[in-house]
């Protein structure tokens, strides 16, 4: 695994979005795996700023999201269909039809995770994933567990994720309890997986995640096996593993 350290968010961000913006240039129809949360918000940002600029095209990209609430589709302000659109595709040339992310309004989760994972492999997988890292080592939704899930499944969130995703919605009792997110292995078999962390309360988790042992318990230490993993870091949230790099 190699560690990008940034000074701070936008620092962060721009690196980020710098080597996404490589992979569009390399291959203009790449698939990229995207991720929602406040983490990858600034590269967006970035790669949107850039692209008003033309120096980046998106007309051939496709995407495909990590995860969905279960229960919610894009007239929610909270799905993360919703925010895809807010926060990046709306403000970019990628075409609406190429941009994929789990039908939280399918309540057969069965043939929706069927689907999502058939979807993914008519693309040819997935050559880049951004990835955030949630407060107990989720990555997408994948929940620390006592084994890791492959493919595409629905997942119960965990009271930590409920707290801590509240902040989006109005009140705690609005959080979906149940989403629908690629697995472990869907994540694994991406080409190159780019994670963006940022700030002291993700500090514990990082070390954690890329200094402790592999384990389910902490889904996110499975990237340190990844063959091209780039972990993108502010200070902050390197502070507690600031002997490893440099
Ligand atoms: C959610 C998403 C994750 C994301 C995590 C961290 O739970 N499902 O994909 O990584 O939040 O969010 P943030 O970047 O806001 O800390």
């Amino acid at each position: 695994m190699r560690i990008i350290a940034a000074r701070d968010y936008n620092h962060m961000s721009r690196q980020a979005a710098n080597i996404i913006s490589a992979q569009v240039l390399l291959k203009p129809n790449c698939v990229l795996g995207l991720a929602t949360g406040s983490s990858p918000i600034g590269t967006y940002k970035q790669l949107i700023e850039w692209y008003n600029k033309g120096d980046i095209d998106f007309r051939q990209v496709k995407s495909v999201n990590l995860d969905e609430y279960v229960g919610l589709d894009y007239t929610s302000n909270q799905s993360y269909i919703y925010f895809m659109r807010s926060n990046f595709f709306d403000h970019i040339n990628i075409d609406p039809a190429n941009t994929n992310v789990p039908c939280g309004a399918n309540p057969n989760a069965e043939e929706e995770c069927e689907r999502y994972d058939a979807l993914i492999h008519s693309l040819g997988g997935i050559d880049l994933q951004l990835l955030g890292l949630g407060p107990n080592g989720h990555i997408g939704f994948n929940e620390p567990d006592d084994h890791f899930t492959k493919g595409t499944h629905k997942v119960a969130l965990s009271d930590a994720t409920i707290h801590a995703n509240k902040r989006f919605f109005e009140r705690e009792e609005d959080v979906p309890r149940f989403a629908y997110t690629m697995g472990i292995c869907d994540i694994m078999q991406a080409e190159r997986v780019v994670m963006v962390v940022s700030g002291e309360s993700k500090a514990g988790i990082v070390r954690e995640a890329f200094l402790g042992p592999v384990t389910p318990q902490v889904p996110a230490s499975i990237l340190q096996l990844h063959k091209n993993f780039t972990l993108v870091a502010d200070a902050a949230a390197l502070s507690q593993m600031s002997h490893t790099y440099d």
